[in-house]
Order: structure tokens, then sequence, then C-alpha cells
């Protein structure tokens, strides 16, 4: 019998303010787009949802139009259409959940509403391997922060093992950066200001690493409010401006590093994906691989443009979720801007939700 080929998924991401679109078939990524307002919220310092929400409703169209193009492809040839529902802006989502549902409704194609975060575990399955079952996972976004133990992510729960009680790790670097003047958005311009300087200048806490603190949690808004401290105490420090930079990062991505090697070594799993916007980190990739290395951990990290909101990780786990044969979203999908990561998909209910 002749194999039938897999459709080509569409995916839409619009959760804050990337709006990504990318077409999927088979692992493959066929093509792509992405436009963002992030110029737009420059000037006030962090995302304004309507800003957002608008600048979605303006490129969403012309971005489905600019991926088809680059694949060669026309809107008839999309088999299925996936979106990120949530968690994310309220408005924003809502324009790529209205905008799927019209393209799903229009071409008559299954429609797969999907986690956010689960997408960016998703991210490279376009570029490599599938993803090693179990797997330790470290989100780090700007709005989440967690350490998951994953099993076949189209499929099982996922499990969290611990999260962030407060401020997530990107949101720190990003309000961190504002006490330092750096500009918006905050995680990339410590990023560079970090460069060549010396992270050991200045020792900050490491939040929650104590013998008695719980392993996989975290907390980063002391951690802020001792940079800030710091800053007020200190106007006339000889301390160059890099080092304090060098030391911060330093004492966010050593407390990241250390607990997802702690995890993978107390559930003896081998593996260990980061994922989420601060994956793109520099120092944070050099000491997971560092320490990795050390501990025979074998480390997944997708590609810097990977980790960043983007639509290719959205079609890669449409993609995932047609091939596992998993039954699409119900019609009635809504944006779910708080949705709790627990399975990939959303929209459906998930055997575990309908029992309890
Ligand atoms: O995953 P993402 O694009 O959006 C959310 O889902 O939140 O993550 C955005 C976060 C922002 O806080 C941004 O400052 C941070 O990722 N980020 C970085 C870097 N690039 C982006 N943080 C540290 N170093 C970077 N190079
Ligand atoms: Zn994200």
């Amino acid at each position: 019998m002749p194999v039938q080929p897999s459709p080509v998924v569409m995916g839409i991401e619009t959760s804050c303010d990337e709006t990504g679109v990318a077409l999927v078939r088979d692992g493959v990524l066929l093509g792509e787009a992405l436009s963002t307002s992030m110029d737009q919220h420059a000037r006030y310092g962090g995302v304004v949802p309507e800003i957002a929400a608008r600048a979605h409703v303006q490129a969403v169209v012309p971005c489905v139009r600019a991926a088809l193009s680059s694949a060669g492809l026309t809107a008839a040839d999309i088999g299925a259409v996936a979106v990120t529902a949530g968690p994310g802006l309220a408005t924003a989502l809502h324009v790529g959940v209205s905008a799927a549902k019209a393209y799903a409704t229009a071409l008559d194609v299954p429609l797969y509403g999907v986690h956010h975060l689960a997408g960016h575990l998703a991210a490279d399955l376009v570029d490599g391997e599938p993803l090693p079952d179990p797997v330790i996972a470290l989100i780090v976004s700007g709005g989440h922060t967690s350490l998951l133990r994953v099993g076949d992510l189209a499929r099982d729960p996922i499990v969290h093992l611990g999260d962030t009680l407060d401020d997530a790790a990107g949101e720190c670097f990003d309000k961190v950066a504002r006490v330092l003047g750096l500009p918006y958005p905050g995680g990339p311009a410590v990023d560079r200001g970090a460069v060549g300087n010396d992270p050991t200048a200045l020792a900050f806490p490491r939040p929650l690493t104590g013998r008695t603190d719980s392993p996989y949690t975290f907390s980063f808004s002391g951690l802020k409010t001792a940079v800030a401290r710091w800053v007020e105490a200190h106007p006339d420090s000889t301390v160059p401006a890099g080092d304090v930079i060098a030391s911060f990062q330093e004492a966010v991505v050593d407390v990241l590093t250390a607990k997802a090697v702690r995890a993978c070594r107390d559930h003896e799993i081998g593996d260990l994906l980061i994922v989420g916007g601060v994956a793109a980190n520099s120092r944070l990739r050099a000491l997971a691989a560092q320490r990795c290395d050390a501990a025979g951990i074998r480390l997944r990290i997708p590609a810097r443009k990977r980790c960043t909101d983007n639509g290719v990780m959205i079609a890669a786990l449409g993609d995932l979720l047609v091939r596992s044969g998993a039954a699409p979203s119900r019609p009635d999908l809504a944006a779910m801007p708080g949705a709790f990561l627990d399975h990939a998909q959303l929209g459906v209910a998930h055997p575990a939700q309908r029992a309890a």
C-alpha cells in the first residue's frame, strides 16, 4: 500500500511581540516568516499588549503569504494548521487563534491548538534528531522558568520538577537591564555587555541554592533587588559597568545550570534540553556545555535564532502531533492566556484531565 505523505502543517505564533508563521512537513522546514513589533515597545521599556495585538493584525496575513512564497507553496497545499493558544498576552493570542481558525475553516483542514512552551521544546525538531525520551528540559523564557521531565512530547503528560516562585529568568534579565541603563530587550543587551568582562567581580546571591532549599525551584526577584540595591549604594563605584553586568549574568546562569544538571543526576536521565529566549544567552550556552560535559550529560540547545519566539517551533510541534495521530483540537478553541503546561496540545480533553 502506498504510504500517505504527511500534510503540510502551517504554524502560527502570536503570543507576545513576534508574529511567526512556518510550514513544516515530516520534520522538514519548508518555509518561514517572522515579523516583530519589538521596536514599537522599546520606548515603553516592555511589551504593550494593545500595540503587540495591532501589529499582529497587520502582520499575520503578510507573514502567511511570505512563508508560503518562501516554500514555493500556495494556501491550497496546507493540510493542517497549528497555533499557539496560550500562554501569552490575551490580546495577542486572540489574533493568532482567530487567524488560525479562519484558515482552517476556509481550507477545511484540521486545527491544532498548542502550548507555547511545548512549542519551545519542539523548536529544533526541524534541525536535528527527535527529542530524547525521557529528557530533562529547562525552559527559560520571558514569562516562565521551569524544570521539566518530558517523555513523548506529543502524548505524555509533562511533569514539572520545579518552577520559579516569582520572576522568570528572562524577566530578571529585562528588569536588571533597565536598572543598569541598558536598552530593551534586556537579555541580549546583558549578553553583549558581559562579553570580555569579569563575572567574579561581584558576588551576587545564588537564590535557593542552599542545602535545605528545594533543589529544582527558582527565585529571581531577590537577585534583581540585590543588583538594584548594589547600584543604589555605589553611585561612585569604580567597578566597571561591564563587570557588574557579567557578575549578574553569572549568578543567573550558575543557578540555572546547577539545578538543571542536578535534576538530570537525581533522575538518572542523561539528556538535557534547554529552550526559550534565555537559551540564546551565550554564557548560559557555554556554562551548560561545560557542566554537562563534566557530568557526562548530552546537552541539546536549539540554534540561537530558534530560541526566541518564532513560527517554526509551532509548526514543528503541530507536525509532531499530526504524525503521532493526535486528534485535532475542538473547533471552539479559545485563547488561554494563563494555560498551564501539562500537555503539548491545548483545546482537547486529555485523559488525566477527563478523569480529574
Ligand atoms: O521565549 P521568548 O522569546 O518569549 C517568551 O516566551 O517570553 O523569551 C524572551 C526573553 C526576554 O526576556 C529576553 O530578554 C530573553 O528572552 N533573551 C535573552 C537573550 N535573548 C533573549 N536573555 C539573555 N540572553 C540573551 N541572549
Ligand atoms: Zn516564548
